[in-house]
């Protein structure tokens, strides 16, 4: 036990700034909220429980071949039925928040185009309520990206302006039904990685690509994103005026949007790469925050894309405005980034126009920017925490922000399962230390009140199926029992420092 908390403590101790955090805990708002998140199709299983339909990841992840192991979200780790254990899972956490998502096709089978699920709406009541019986605030998101399988059907979901009405009338429902007891709203989870995974990368249903982007012929990978993220915005936007108008006065909650927010390191000090850096930022992150809090797409977009780029009307400008009440951050990970503008970028890897003409390194002359881990897309570098958070402080007049999730993945290497699965020391190492850069930041002045682990347990990784684990708890994916990593306890103990149970 001591080795295991010198391995957890060690990074806290590491600079004179951290060290003080630790001995202050004030430096995190007493009303601070820490939580673990999840989301519908990842945890509760139950496809076609209680007059669920189908929902486009359902269709997606019964299609042969979309899924690396073949598995799909069926069961997933069945929090449909569990949800009672895994609340006094939280609860043993120490946790005062859980963010999790709703999902619409449980909600609404045929979207709105036929009643409303009722038994979708009790189940969601019990969650709910369950959770405020044990302190615990539901952190709720409308849209963590599946969607009733009926819009992708009538007209090709998000790509349709007509989405903004789907979602604005799933969200009103959600409001009414919810809002008396859920104080913290999210409209989206990652549309950034949605538009770009579903319509260029042809990775998320409906699984659109095209040269030289993916192996799927349909789509156009250089318009698509963009046509579906404009509706996303447009969505969202619909939603926060339904509330704004209907709801927020009497209900006395906040709305806000989840950005998936890697960290962009100029791979060099030369000004076209500090330059392209920029760029990433601007294409990856503030494609979504520039038009709901300034009204506009980013200046560097607008000039590289031109017309590929949709334009916002006058109406939609008026929509847009007082468009969000906090920022939700999903950080894991950072990259190099190199210009290829005046430099030559390999082929194949980010240099159209599309992306920005920027290349996305892991690697500064054979050296990785942090620690690599299983996972391709994952490098271990805390300092782009507080870099993230300063930057997103700064651009956006310290608006609201919560670290709405953070966490650390494994593949699930079957030779090894029987040996220490639990003893995730490499987890508990990347917490301690994205945790201390969070805790420096706030130091600084940014206005961060919650952090969310992802996730409570390990459960279905979209197209990597059941083969990597994010857990603080161990599933057995066949018996579906749970067991505490190490992690789970570093992060109570984490918790318990700072004192934050309200
Ligand atoms: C962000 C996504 O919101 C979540 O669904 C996913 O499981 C984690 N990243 C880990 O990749």
């Amino acid at each position: 036990a001591i080795f295991f908390m010198l391995i957890f403590l060690a990074p806290l101790f590491t600079s004179s700034n951290t060290l003080k955090a630790r001995e202050d805990p004030s430096s995190l708002p007493s009303n601070f909220l820490f939580g673990t998140a999840s989301s519908s199709y990842q945890f509760e299983g139950a496809y076609k429980s209680d007059g669920k339909g189908p929902s486009n990841w359902d269709v997606f992840a019964h299609e042969p071949g979309n899924i690396i192991d073949g598995s799909n979200g069926d069961i997933a780790v069945d929090h449909y039925h569990r949800y009672l254990e895994d609340i006094r899972l939280m609860e043993s956490l120490g946790v005062n928040s859980y963010r999790f998502s709703i999902s619409w096709a449980r909600i609404l089978p045929k979207g709105r185009f036929a009643e409303v699920n009722m038994a979708g709406i009790h189940y969601y009541n019990r969650l709910i309520d369950s959770l405020l019986q044990k302190g615990i605030q539901p952190f709720v998101t409308l849209t963590h990206f599946d969607i009733p399988q009926e819009l992708e059907d009538r007209y090709g979901g998000w790509l349709s302006p007509k989405s903004q009405e789907d979602f604005g009338y799933f969200a009103d429902i959600c409001f009414k039904y919810f809002g008396d007891r859920v104080k913290y709203w999210v409209t989206f989870n990652e549309p950034n990685i949605q538009a770009t995974l579903a319509y260029r990368w042809g990775l998320f249903p409906p699984a659109h690509c095209s040269a030289p982007f993916g192996n799927c012929t349909v789509g156009n990978s250089e318009t698509e994103p963009f046509i579906a993220a404009h509706n996303m915005i447009l969505s969202h936007a619909t939603a926060v005026n339904i509330y704004r108008t209907k709801y927020q006065k009497e209900q006395d909650g906040i709305i806000g949007i989840v950005i998936h927010a890697a960290w962009f390191e100029p791979i060099s000090n030369s000004s076209a790469d500090k330059l392209a850096a920029e760029r990433a930022m601007s294409f990856f992150m503030s494609w979504f925050l520039d038009p709901i809090i300034f009204g506009k797409y980013p200046t560097d977009m607008i000039k590289i894309l031109g017309p590929i780029l949709p334009k916002f009307s006058r109406s939609d400008q008026e929509k847009l405005k007082n468009g969000l009440d906090f920022i939700g951050v999903n950080h894991y990970t950072s990259f190099y980034v190199k210009d290829c503008i005046l430099s030559i970028c390999e082929p194949g890897k980010g240099i159209t126009k599309t992306e920005g003409y920027y290349e996305q390194n892991s690697k500064k002359n054979g050296v990785p920017i942090g620690q690599p881990t299983d996972l391709e897309w994952l490098n271990v570098y805390p300092q782009g925490m507080e870099n993230m958070v300063t930057y997103v402080k700064e651009r956006y007049n310290n608006t609201p922000m919560f670290i709405t999730e953070n966490g650390y993945g494994e593949e699930d290497d079957l030779q090894l399962k029987d040996k220490k699965p639990l003893d995730d020391l490499k987890r508990v190492e990347y917490m301690a230390g994205y945790l201390s850069a969070l805790v420096s930041a706030v130091r600084k002045g940014a206005d961060v009140r919650g952090y969310f682990a992802w996730s409570l347990l390990d459960n279905f990784e979209w197209e990597f199926g059941y083969t990597q684990r994010f857990g603080l708890y161990h599933v057995d994916f066949t018996t579906l029992k749970r067991t505490p990593k190490l992690s789970a306890s570093s992060y109570k103990r984490f918790i318990t420092e700072h004192n934050v149970r309200t």
